[in-house]
């Protein structure tokens, strides 16, 4: 089981490169230029972006912007199609395996592709370790549940920690070295540090094959950043910006995004005459109508955590428990 696959197949891997747009109606390779420095890298992006997007970059007239726009929609589908088409190609998506078969299971089959999966609970619940494990099983073959790609790992926290890679590494007897030059590693300082990376993050996935984006935690940033009452609104604007730009990457490269929030005590509503501790996660509407799986983490006993399945377009609710070891998330351990 080796993850040199991970660069076997770049060659017929997804997305079409924005440099096959040039020379198409008037398109020249300083516009690709431009484009590519504020982070279009591929057709689909430029296919998938509204035009004031376009007319935003330094030296891309309206014209222009139209012209891009209409040669994008030559090589990227936009339009309808039908429902049997989306489920052929709904049951081809590839999930990662969370390395507990219960979670797993609770989830469909793992992590979706594709898509933005957010795990929230409170600290020491086990969603920077969720995290350690994704990053490896991602590299995984496709035939072993995993996504066969690289990762990349934004760490708003410091939490991440490479020894804890190597170790889960072993369990699949994976090369340690690979594997951790296959995780592009990055610390945000702040929430427009967080944002820019993502340009960065488009070009490394405009040249090799990722599987997964992580970020750990989304939320923390903003939460000091934007610490007054009277900055809520900028906030949530920002916030929402940020959460576009990820469900672009996920739309774009087909990778699984990962974002992990925190909980706040639930003030509003009537729910605390029912529940003695509520909490919700961070972040409000803007955060929970971004993520398309939602995932709540409590603390079990010893080593053993609790996932909800607290929100999906197509899992029911339902609990498991999974354990948090040495070599990483597994099945629960009594
Ligand atoms: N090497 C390890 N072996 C087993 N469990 C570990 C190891 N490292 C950390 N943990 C467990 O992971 C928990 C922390 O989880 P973490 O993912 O950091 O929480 P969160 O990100 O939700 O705050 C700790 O309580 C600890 O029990
Ligand atoms: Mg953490």
């Amino acid at each position: 089981m080796s993850q040199a696959s991970v660069e076997d197949d770049e060659g017929e891997y997804g997305p079409l490169l924005i440099s096959a747009l040039e020379g198409n109606g008037g398109i020249s390779a300083s516009d690709t230029k431009k484009l590519k420095e504020a982070g279009f890298f591929t057709a689909e992006s430029i296919a998938y972006a509204p035009k004031k997007a376009l007319l935003a970059v330094k030296g891309i007239s309206e014209t222009k912007a139209d012209r891009l726009l209409a040669e994008a929609s030559k090589v990227v589908a936009l339009g309808f199609t039908t429902a049997m088409e989306v489920h052929t190609r709904r049951q081809e998506i590839v999930t990662i395996t969370t390395g507990s078969k219960e979670l797993d299971r609770a989830l469909g089959g793992g992590i979706e592709t594709g898509s933005i999966t957010e795990i929230f609970g409170e600290f020491r619940t086990g969603k920077s370790q969720l995290c350690h494990m994704l990053s490896v099983t991602g590299q995984l073959p496709v035939s072993v549940g995993g996504g066969q790609g690289k990762c990349l790992y934004i760490d708003s926290e410091g939490t991440f920690r490479p020894s804890r890679v190597l170790s889960i590494a072993q369990r699949f007897s994976l090369n340690g070295e690979e594997t951790l030059d296959n995780i592009a590693y990055a610390r945000a300082y702040n929430t427009d540090h967080q944002t820019s990376l993502l340009i960065q993050a488009a070009a490394m996935m405009s040249e090799a094959r990722f599987s997964l984006l992580i970020v750990d935690s989304a939320m923390a940033l903003y939460r000091t950043d934007y610490a007054g009452r009277g900055e809520l609104a900028a906030r949530q604007t920002h916030l929402a910006q940020f959460l576009r730009q990820l469900q672009r990457l996920a739309d774009e490269f087909g990778v699984a995004v990962v974002i992990t929030n925190q909980v706040v005590a639930q003030v509003d509503g009537g729910s605390a005459m029912f529940n003695p501790d509520p909490k919700k996660p961070a972040g409000g509407n803007i955060i929970a109508h971004a993520s398309c799986t939602r995932l709540y983490l409590r603390k079990g006993r010893g080593e053993n955590r609790i996932c909800k399945v607290y929100d999906s377009p197509s899992l029911p609710e339902n609990e498991c428990t999974f354990s948090i070891l040495e070599d990483g998330i597994s099945d629960a351990v009594e």
